[in-house]
C-alpha cells in the first residue's frame, strides 16, 4: 500500500486548514481511497507554531527547495499565492514528475497557457479545484459532470468578499468600510484586498472557469473588469425599491457574434437563487446544452472550505498515483491539440437592460432625462420611486432601460452626464439577463 507523501508550501489561512483536515479526517480518507495520505514537510516563513495541527512527523523548513527536491513528496501543494515564487514551485514540481495543486487563481488566470502547458506535458498531475468557488467543486462539475454538454454559458457569484461587503451594506446598513474589514477579519479577503473590491479576484476565476467551459486560452486583459467601489447605499436601496439586489457577477457566454466575459456589479431580481446568496457564499450557474441550467452553491471563501476543496484534488491524485496506468482527466479537459487560443468580445458590442442611477438638484429634471432617452431610441421600462430615495440636496433616482446595446447606453449617459441639473456622475449598473 502506497503510501501519498504531500509537502504544503505556506500555512496561512488554506495551508493551514489542510494540514488540519488531512490530520483530522486521516482516517476516513483513509478508508475511503485505501492508501494513507501524509504531510511530510511544509515550508513557511511565518510563526507556525500556535497553529493546530500535530508537526511531530511534519518537517517544517522556510525554503521550497526542501519540499522540492524531496524524492518521496509526491504532491507539492502550493498555498503561498502570488506569481512569481508561486509559479516556480508549481512549474518547478511538474517538471520533476511530481503532481500540483494550487488555490492559485491569479496565476492560473495570468499564465495559463504556461502553467497548464507544463501540465500536459508532465507526468504529473496539476489540481487546481480551490482556485474557483472555495469548497464548491465547479471545476469537476465542469470537467466531469457536464462533459457531455456544450457549455452555453455561466455566471455567478465567486467571490466571497465582495458579497459579504454588498450583502451586508444591503441587509444590515453597515458601510462598506466596515464591511470589508469583518470580511479580512474572517480570512476571506485577498492579501491585496482590492483583487475582492475591484472585481479582479472574480475575473480571475472567469478566466479559469472559461477556459475549463470553452475549451479555449484566453487572455486576461481582454476581459471587461468593474469592481464594487463605486456602489453607494442609495444604489443598493433604489435597485431594492424596484424589486432588485445588487451583485458582482462573473458571467461568460459563447454567443453568435464570439466569447463574451466580463465581472461588473449587475441588478438581479430580488427573488431569484442569486440574490439570496448571502456573506460570503458563493452560487455559480452553469448553462449546457442538455443539462440545462444548473446552481452549485456553497462556501467561496475560509480555511475550512477551501481546505476542502484542496484535499479534494490529494485525494484523486493520490487514486491516480495508486493506481496502474491511472490518468487524470486532462487539465483542462481536452487534449492539448484540441486546445486553441480565442479573443473576448469588448464591452462595447454585447448588450444589456441597463439601470441607470442619476442623482437631480430638482426632481422636475426628470422629464428633460427621459426625453433624451425617447430621443435616442432607448425605452425606459421602469423609473424608481422618489419619495423612498430622497436625500437631502440630491435626490437619487434610477431608471432601467429596455436591452439596449452598450455603446448607445454609455454615448447617451455621456451626454447626459454633461447637463446643468445632473449634480453627481451617474451611475450605470447592468441587469443580469
Ligand atoms: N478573496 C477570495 C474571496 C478568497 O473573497 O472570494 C477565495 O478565493
Amino acid at each position: 500500500m502506497k503510501t501519498i507523501n504531500v509537502g504544503i508550501c505556506g500555512l496561512g489561512t488554506v495551508g493551514a486548514g489542510t494540514a488540519q483536515l488531512l490530520e483530522k479526517n486521516a482516517s476516513i480518507i483513509q478508508k475511503r481511497t485505501g492508501f494513507p495520505i501524509k504531510v511530510t514537510k511544509a515550508a513557511t516563513i511565518d510563526p507556525y507554531e500556535d497553529l493546530d495541527i500535530d508537526f511531530s512527523e511534519i518537517t517544517v523548513t522556510d525554503s521550497v527547495d526542501d519540499i522540492l527536491n524531496d524524492s518521496e513528496i509526491d504532491v507539492v501543494v502550493e498555498l503561498i499565492g502570488g506569481d512569481g515564487l508561486a509559479k516556480k514551485i508549481i512549474l518547478d514540481a511538474l517538471d520533476r514528475g511530481k503532481s500540483a495543486v494550487t488555490a492559485n487563481k491569479a496565476l492560473l488566470a495570468k499564465h495559463s497557457e504556461e502553467v497548464f502547458t507544463a501540465a500536459y506535458n508532465s507526468p504529473g498531475f496539476l489540481g487546481y479545484e480551490a482556485s474557483v468557488g472555495g469548497g464548491i467543486p465547479i471545476i469537476r462539475s465542469i470537467k466531469e459532470g457536464f462533459a457531455g454538454d456544450e457549455i452555453e454559458s455561466f455566471s455567478g457569484i465567486i467571490n466571497g468578499t465582495a458579497n459579504f461587503i454588498l450583502s451586508s451594506m444591503s441587509n444590515d446598513n453597515k458601510d462598506f468600510a466596515t464591511a470589508l474589514k469583518e470580511a479580512q477579519e474572517k480570512g476571506f479577503a485577498e492579501a491585496d484586498p482590492t483583487f475582492d473590491i475591484e472585481g479582479i479576484d472574480t475575473a480571475h476565476k472567469v478566466i479559469i472557469l472559461m477556459e475549463l467551459a470553452f475549451n479555449a486560452l484566453f487572455e486576461f486583459d481582454q476581459l471587461y473588469v468593474e469592481g464594487i467601489s463605486g456602489i453607494e447605499s442609495c444604489d443598493i436601496k433604489l435597485a431594492k425599491s424596484m424589486g432588485y439586489a445588487i451583485k458582482l457577477l462573473g458571467m461568460a457566454r459563447n454567443s453568435q457574434k464570439g466569447f463574451e466575459g466580463k465581472v461588473h456589479p449587475a441588478l438581479v431580481k430580488s427573488d431569484s437563487m442569486l440574490a439570496n446568496v448571502q456573506g460570503a457564499f458563493n452560487a455559480i450557474s452553469v448553462y449546457g446544452n442538455f443539462v440545462g441550467h444548473t446552481m452549485s452553491y456553497g462556501a467561496g471563501a475560509g480555511s475550512h472550505p477551501t481546505a476542502s476543496a484542496v484535499v479534494g484534488d490529494i485525494i484523486d491524485i493520490g487514486r491516480r498515483l495508486s493506481s496502474l496506468g491511472g490518468e487524470q482527466v486532462p487539465a483542462l479537459s481536452v487534449p492539448l491539440d484540441q486546445l486553441s487560443k480565442q479573443t473576448i468580445l469588448p464591452i462595447d458590442e454585447t448588450e444589456s437592460q441597463y439601470f441607470v442611477r442619476f442623482k437631480l438638484a430638482d426632481e422636475n429634471d426628470i422629464q428633460a432625462i427621459k426625453k433624451s432617452f425617447q430621443a435616442a431610441g432607448i425605452a425606459v421600462q421602469q423609473l424608481s420611486d422618489l419619495k423612498q430615495s430622497s436625500e437631502a440636496a440630491q435626490i437619487p433616482f434610477a431608471i432601467l432601460t429596455e436591452i439596449v446595446a452598450e455603446h448607445r447606453l454609455q454615448a447617451l449617459v455621456k451626454d447626459l452626464n454633461n447637463l446643468p441639473f445632473i449634480t453627481h456622475p451617474s451611475k450605470i449598473i447592468r441587469v443580469d439577463s
